[in-house]
């Protein structure tokens, strides 16, 4: 968003030098104008089994984009078992199940986190949320657009599996961002969300993030074995691999103390992980018009055209 913004400035200022003030200024009118276009870009963190590290995944890197000055908002989906608040130490009073049901609207229910992050929380253990019907998920986007101005990111921490829920947030995302750890049952869990997102739902690109490697060659080794399966068995997908982080204890005295561990321990090796990882998400390229946030918005016409 940025790179493309700075594109524009610098457009515009050589076309200053080049062609005199007055078609400076309206380049430069145009490059502003332009600007106003970058949208915010929306991921899901999923994965096939649970418990390998979405939420940790998905509050770090909230922390990191929003060090580097992004105005990050974090949806917890996970309507079952829901606990990104419980990560970052906030107690919150409303949440999700509240919007859903009328009585707040989305704009009431999002809580200041450290770091400056901002959540949406879920309520956990609400069966009824977690069984969300067509009609919840659409009043929940008709609530989205009005935050489309004050966010940069919009990071989905989704439940792991393919129910409707997950199916829904992943396919309305730009991109799923699969979360696998070196785990055999964690590899071919995360390629069976492959397999259902694009064979049955036409999603065609995914990212990886591997999780609690011992090493790099370890966390290559995930992909790779992911990569070589799609390649023989599913068509056209591409699967572009993040990043991989390491197995670290300290993630756990992170989670008891309740302080994500780039807080807690920025110069860990899983912190600066995370911060790498950051900046690959920041450079990613949009792919086309309807990626991002009004993509997103968009994820309406998943339950108005079924
Ligand atoms: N890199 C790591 N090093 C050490 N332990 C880790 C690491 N990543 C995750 N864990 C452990 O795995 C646990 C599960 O992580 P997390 O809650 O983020 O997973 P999840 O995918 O969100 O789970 P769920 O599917 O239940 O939502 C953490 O509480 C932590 O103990
Ligand atoms: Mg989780």
């Amino acid at each position: 968003m940025e790179d493309q913004a700075a594109t524009l400035r610098e457009m515009a200022r050589q076309r200053f030098t080049s062609v005199g003030a007055e078609s400076a200024a309206t380049a430069a009118a145009e490059a502003s104008a332009l600007e106003g276009l970058s949208v915010p870009r929306v991921f899901t963190i999923t994965s096939g089994k649970g418990g390998v590290g979405k939420t940790l995944v998905c509050a770090n890197l909230a922390l990191c984009l929003a060090s580097a000055g992004k105005r990050v908002l974090i949806l917890d989906a996970d309507l079952g078992l829901a606990n990104i608040d419980v990560v970052f130490g906030l107690d919150s009073e409303f949440d999700l199940s509240h919007v859903i049901k009328g009585e707040k609207s989305l704009c009431d229910v999002i809580v200041p986190a450290p770091g400056g992050v901002r959540i949406i929380p879920a309520a956990s253990g609400d069966e009824e949320l977690a069984n969300l019907d067509d009609n919840g998920r659409l009043n929940l986007f008709a609530q989205f657009e009005a935050l489309e101005a004050e966010i940069d990111y919009l990071l989905i921490d989704s439940a792991a599996g393919i129910s409707k829920n997950v199916i829904f947030f992943n396919l309305a995302a730009q991109a799923p961002i699969i979360v696998a750890t070196p785990e055999p049952t964690s590899i071919t869990d995360a390629y069976a969300v492959i397999k259902v997102l694009s064979q049955d739902h036409g999603a065609r690109h995914f990212y990886l993030i591997v999780n609690r490697a011992r090493n790099e060659k370890e966390g290559r080794e995930v992909y790779e074995t992911l990569l070589r399966v799609s390649d023989r068995f599913l068509k056209s997908v591409m699967i572009e691999c993040l990043g991989v982080l390491p197995e670290d204890t300290r993630v756990n005295r992170s989670i008891r103390s309740r302080k994500p561990i780039v807080m807690l321990e920025p110069a860990a090796p899983v912190s600066r992980a995370f911060q790498e990882l950051s900046q690959r998400i920041g450079g990613l390229p949009a792919r086309d018009t309807n990626e991002g946030y009004p993509g997103f918005l968009r994820g309406r016409s998943l339950l108005q055209t079924r």
